[in-house]
């Protein structure tokens, strides 16, 4: 048992001296004198022994574990000593120009929406989201689109192939589904109106040309209360181009048809930048004086309904705009589809 204690040791601080690297070094501890290590192991025989035998024993293995951890930890301080040495000498370039890591920036649409959600924060409304792929049920049935309404028509709407055949979900076609969940989670949460939302997100159809782009971003807006008329849209539109064009413009409305407003209106904006071209035919109204910005109308009674909430205490008006003409005019963007032809050298011309 001695002799083979003592061979342990010899083969331990030969194998010790080829020990380059910290993690070759806790191999060897662990290998030795570890749980199952190979001296470790010699210690469980101890109790074979007679009392004398063990005595001697005993003693040795105690000094020989004792001689191998001291072994281990001086080469660990070698080892660490040389490690940092290398470290001082390496030698740095401090005058060699930092590496310039590539700096994105905001993309027109973005600076844009976030233009538009802060100014209606801060006129009350609370930011409100929804997913991309909606359930026809939010994005048609709820807001009152009977079942042949040509919208419906898989040439205008992406249809989602979920492999069962099913066709009950969809890219969302516009932002208005948004009212729907948001009114729908007040009646799950025992709560009733004041709501006061808006809603900003990228939108699916099935369009594309110069003018049209199968994905575009629409910002929805909807105010329930009691007592809310056609005029609050009014006031409310005034004074968000107030707060966001720096002076109030007049505001047209135009009737119109949409399934889940009556009336309904296509709402105008006076064109903040005719003043520019004062002698000249306005570039971004062509001169007719006024913008148009998108649907708007007084929440119809069938989707104040389909939520719960009962339309002969509450009215509410509700709105739909595009984004990606707003960015255009507010950038001069002639061209809709170089907004998201994702060439740099087009949106590194854009600063928030
Ligand atoms: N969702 C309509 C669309 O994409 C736009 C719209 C019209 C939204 C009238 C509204 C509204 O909230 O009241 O064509």
């Amino acid at each position: 048992m001695l002799a083979k204690l003592n061979d342990e040791q010899e083969r331990f601080l030969a194998a010790l001296q080829g020990v380059a690297d910290e993690e070759t070094l806790y191999q060897l501890q662990v290998q030795y004198v570890g749980k199952k290590g190979s001296i470790t192991g010699l210690s469980k025989k101890l109790g074979k022994l007679t009392v004398d035998e063990r005595k001697a024993f005993g003693a040795e293995l105690n000094r020989v574990k004792k001689a191998v951890q001291a072994a281990l930890e001086a080469r660990k301080q070698e080892l660490q000593e040389a490690a940092r040495l290398r470290d001082l000498a390496r030698v740095e370039d401090l005058t060699m120009p930092a590496k310039r890591s590539p700096q994105g920036s905001l993309h027109p649409i973005r600076i844009a929406t976030r233009a538009l959600v802060d100014t209606f924060r801060r006129m009350g409304f609370d930011l409100a989201e929804g997913p991309h792929v909606e359930h026809v049920n939010f994005n048609f049935d709820a807001l009152n689109f009977q079942p042949d309404h040509p919208a419906r028509d898989m040439q205008d709407t992406f249809v989602i192939d979920d492999r069962r055949g099913s066709d009950d979900l969809v890219l969302r076609t516009h932002t208005s589904p948004v009212q729907i969940r948001t009114m729908a989670r007040l009646r799950r949460l025992g709560q009733r109106p004041p709501v006061r939302i808006i809603a900003p997100g990228t939108v699916f159809r099935c369009d594309d040309d110069a003018t049209h782009s199968p994905m575009f971003h629409q910002i929805e807006g909807l105010f329930v209360d009691r007592g809310v008329t056609m005029a609050d849209l009014k006031a409310t539109m005034i004074q968000f181009t107030a707060a966001f064009f720096g002076r109030s413009l007049g505001i047209r409305l135009r009737p119109s048809y949409f399934p889940f407003v009556e009336p309904g209106a296509e709402l105008d904006m006076q064109c903040p930048f005719c003043e520019r071209a004062r002698g000249t035919t306005c570039s971004v109204c062509k001169g007719t004086a006024w913008i148009e910005l998108g649907g708007s109308g007084m929440v119809h009674p069938a989707v104040l309904e389909a939520v719960g909430i009962d339309p002969e205490e509450y009215s509410g008006w509700a709105f739909g705009f595009g984004i990606d003409r707003m960015a255009m005019l507010m950038y001069q963007i002639p061209d809709l589809r170089q907004m998201f032809d994702g060439d740099v050298r087009f949106l590194r011309g854009f600063s928030s």
